[in-house]
Parts: structure tokens; C-alpha cells; sequence
């Protein structure tokens, strides 16, 4: 006891850090389970600013041990880069832990991901273009190469073999691109090889005895439901398990150990990338959403896609997920809007749709279907309990929690680790 999960309930980018922080020095380890440097979080800890793409936060926490999950694709130029700029800073990376089974990126799969999207045309996912889904396919198609091949460089180099055999064809024949020899790639992997020797171990074994001691393991997802590959809005998804049940296959913990499911939601609606988005705005009150919440992205800078809050898709998260606690991010952001429009359900051709349609046409056609709550004006960002929140503000919360499926524990009013209303503790 205990294991929490911490997970994205809409697109990604709902500020999964307000809970990290919120749940702070009791966590013992801090898991990455799915995903790999298409993620990107920023961290304010005092006047210094992090920005990470593949290390976990808890990184950053004196204590606390971070690890990278077996479920995790792993870039080692991007590990060493951001492991530098730690360093630089005099923060200590040495707590690592990195799976000997996750699996890494190697250099043709970061090309791959560009020239198929290229090659997609109209049709392209936008993705990240770090190689993620490449990555992700040659782990199912059982070609991939594991951590722990690079510490046999025989394997290593017939493993390689085996994977450039097609893909050497599909580059040059294909997509009319330079294939990278056996030799190249096997040196690019093991370069990095005998500097990562020391933080790789069976994390399952790690995680597994650190709960038999009661001390707490928190599994951050990357990304987020609707992103998820079985759960989201597939073919506009990441190549990963971004849900609740990923957590366990990300890092080997078992489903009998997950104590408490944590869904961070923002109180309106983003998306990166392409695929349907019911309640997005293409209007002033998006471009609102996009300045007041600095809506764009970490890891590309692209804007990002702004539209009012989905109660559907809420209450779809907490049920794919078994949210316990949501935590409600950027409420601050509606302030000053006069009116806020929240989506309840949609409109498919004539038929009203209370839960997420199990036909992706269905949703690419959903209506929304809004209840319009009044707004406020006054600043909120001071707001520590409920009764500091203006009337409006409050109703606005209460209503959503009435409608999405799960409590509203936490609710963030401003960037900072303090500012935010605590309505039930995480821990
Ligand atoms: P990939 O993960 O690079 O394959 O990209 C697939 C889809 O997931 C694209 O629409 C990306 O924009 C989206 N995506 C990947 N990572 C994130 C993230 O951390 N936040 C938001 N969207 C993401």
C-alpha cells in the first residue's frame, strides 16, 4: 500500500503536475508507465523552470525515486540530454531506475514516424514525429530492441539484423529514403550503453518489494484517455496504453494493488494533433482559451485546439479509468467569460447520445449538446477553499462534478504548486 495512478482524462495537457505536486514528498516512487518524449511537462520548483519530456517528475524530488517503466519507448540521446541538464543544475539524477524490457527508439523509427506522416498526406495523425508509434509497432510485431540488448552487443547486433531487414526496404523502396546499415545503428545504440548500465534494473521486482514495505509508488501516465490506443478516439490516438489499466502493464504492478485513480480534467478543452473534437472552437472564445490558458504545446510549440468543457468524455474517462478523485485544472482561465457553455451530451443525426458513442462516425458527427452556466468576474487565483470561490464559480464546479463520473477533489485556480482549492486531500 499504496499504489496511485495519476491520468490524463481528455487529450493530454490537463496539467497532470497539480496533482503530482499536491500529493508531493509522501510518494516514494514515481513510475512512468507508457509513452516516451512525445510528453512534455513543465516544472516550477521556486525561480527555476524544468522542462521534461521523458523523465518522470519525481526526478526532481529530493527522496523520491524516479523510474521509467517496462511500458515506456526510450529515446537515450533525449535521457542523456535531459539527465545533463539536470546535472547542470545540480540536481541529482543518480535514484534512476530504467526497466531492462522497455523498449528504445532507435534512429530509423524516429524517421519512419516523419516520412509516414509526410506520406499520409490529408489523412497524417500529427504526431510528435519522436518515433513513438514506429517504436510501439515493432514491440508488437516482436522485432523491437529491449535496454537490456544493448548490454550484448551480439544480440543486439542480430536483433538490428532482424528489424532493418524490412524496414531497410521500406525506407529505401517506400518512402525513397537512405536505410541506416547494421553497423550505424548498432554503434548509435551502444554509445550510450555503459553510462546507462547502472540505472537499469527489474523495476517490477523494484516497485513490487517497495509496496510490500508500504512505501508509495505513484504511476504517472503520459498523454491521456482520449489518446489512449484501445480507449481514444483511434486512429487519432498515441501508440500506447494511456489509461488506469496500462498502469499495470506498464510497470508490472497488478491490478489488486492500485489503491487510488486520480484523473486530472481541465475545465474547458484542449487537443494537439488531429482527429475529432466535438466541443472545439474556432472562434474568439477559442483563441480566449488558447492566450488566457497558454494552450501550446510543450514538446512541438504547435497551438493547441481549444473548446468548453465535455461532460461526456468525463464521465467516459471515470468509467474507463475507475476515477476516484478528479482534479479540476486551470479554473482561473474562464474568468471573465460571461457565460460558459459545458457540454452534457451529443446530438448524432437526431439522437441524443448521453455516453460516448461506441461508433467513430458517430462521434466524428457529435453535436454538442451545452447547458450555459453564468460566469464571473472577480479573481480567483487566491481562492484556497470553496466558500472563496465567487457563487457562480462554485456552481460551475459543483455542476461538473454532478455530471462527470467521479468527486472534484482538487481544483487549480493559477500556475502555482499552492493555488488551488483542496476539497478532499489526495492522501
Ligand atoms: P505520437 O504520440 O507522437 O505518436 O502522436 C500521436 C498523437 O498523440 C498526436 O495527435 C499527438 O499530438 C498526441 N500526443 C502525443 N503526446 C502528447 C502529449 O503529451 N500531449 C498531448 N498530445 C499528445
Amino acid at each position: 500500500m499504496p499504489a496511485i495512478v495519476i491520468v490524463g482524462a481528455q487529450w493530454g495537457d490537463e496539467g497532470k503536475g497539480k496533482a503530482t505536486d499536491h500529493l508531493g514528498s509522501r510518494v516514494d516512487y514515481v513510475v512512468k508507465f507508457n509513452g516516451g518524449n512525445n510528453a512534455g511537462h513543465t516544472v516550477v520548483i521556486g525561480d527555476e523552470k524544468y522542462a521534461l519530456h521523458l523523465l518522470p517528475s519525481g526526478i526532481l524530488t529530493p527522496g523520491c525515486t524516479p523510474v521509467i517503466g517496462n511500458g515506456v519507448v526510450v529515446d537515450l540521446e533525449v535521457l542523456f540530454r535531459e539527465i545533463d541538464g539536470l546535472e547542470a543544475r545540480g540536481t541529482d539524477t543518480s535514484r534512476l531506475k530504467v526497466s531492462s524490457n522497455a523498449h528504445v527508439i532507435a534512429d530509423y523509427n524516429r524517421t519512419l514516424d516523419k516520412v509516414a506522416e509526410r506520406f499520409l498526406g490529408s489523412r497524417k495523425i500529427g504526431t510528435t514525429g519522436r518515433g513513438i508509434g514506429p517504436t510501439y509497432a515493432d514491440k508488437m510485431n516482436r522485432i523491437g530492441i529491449r535496454i537490456q540488448d544493448l548490454f550484448d552487443e551480439k544480440i543486439l547486433t542480430q536483433k538490428v539484423e532482424g528489424a532493418l531487414e524490412l524496414k531497410g526496404q521500406v525506407l529505401t523502396k517506400v518512402y525513397n529514403r537512405r536505410a541506416p546499415s547494421v553497423d550505424q545503428t548498432v554503434e548509435e545504440l551502444l554509445a550510450h550503453a555503459d553510462r546507462l548500465a547502472p540505472y537499469v534494473c527489474d523495476t517490477t521486482l523494484l516497485l513490487g518489494q517497495a509496496l510490500d514495505r508500504g512505501e508509495t509508488v505513484l504511476l504517472e501516465a503520459g498523454q491521456a484517455t482520449l489518446l489512449d490506443v484501445d480507449h481514444g478516439t483511434y486512429p487519432f490516438v498515441t501508440s500506447s496504453s494511456a489509461t488506469a489499466g496500462g498502469a499495470c502493464t506498464g510497470s508490472g504492478i497488478p491490478p489488486t494493488r492500485i489503491d487510488q485513480v486520480i484523473a486530472i480534467v481541465k475545465a474547458y478543452t484542449t487537443r494537439v494533433g488531429e482527429g475529432p473534437f466535438p466541443t472545439e472552437l474556432h472562434d474568439e472564445s477559442g483563441d480566449f482559451l488558447r492566450n488566457t490558458g497558454f494552450e501550446f504545446g510543450t514538446t512541438t510549440g504547435r497551438p493547441r485546439r481549444c473548446g468548453w468543457y465535455d461532460a461526456v468524455i468525463a464521465r467516459y474517462a471515470a468509467r474507463v479509468n475507475g476515477v476516484t478523485d478528479f482534479v479540476l485544472t486551470k479554473l482561473d482561465v474562464l474568468t471573465g467569460l460571461e457565460e460558459i457553455p459545458v457540454c452534457v451530451a451529443y446530438d448524432v443525426d437526431g439522437e441524443r447520445y448521453e455516453e460516448m458513442p461506441a461508433n467513430q462516425s458517430a462521434f466524428h458527427h457529435a453535436v454538442p449538446i451545452y447547458e450555459y452556466f453564468p460566469g464571473w468576474s472577480e479573481d480567483i487565483s487566491g481562492a484556497r477553499t470553496l466558500e472563496d470561490l465567487p457563487a457562480n464559480a462554485r456552481a460551475y464546479v459543483e455542476a461538473l462534478e454532478g455530471m462527470s463520473g467521479a468527486r472534484m477533489s482538487v481544483v487549480g485556480v493559477g500556475p502555482e504548486r499552492e493555488q488551488a482549492v483542496v476539497l478532499h486531500p489526495l492522501r
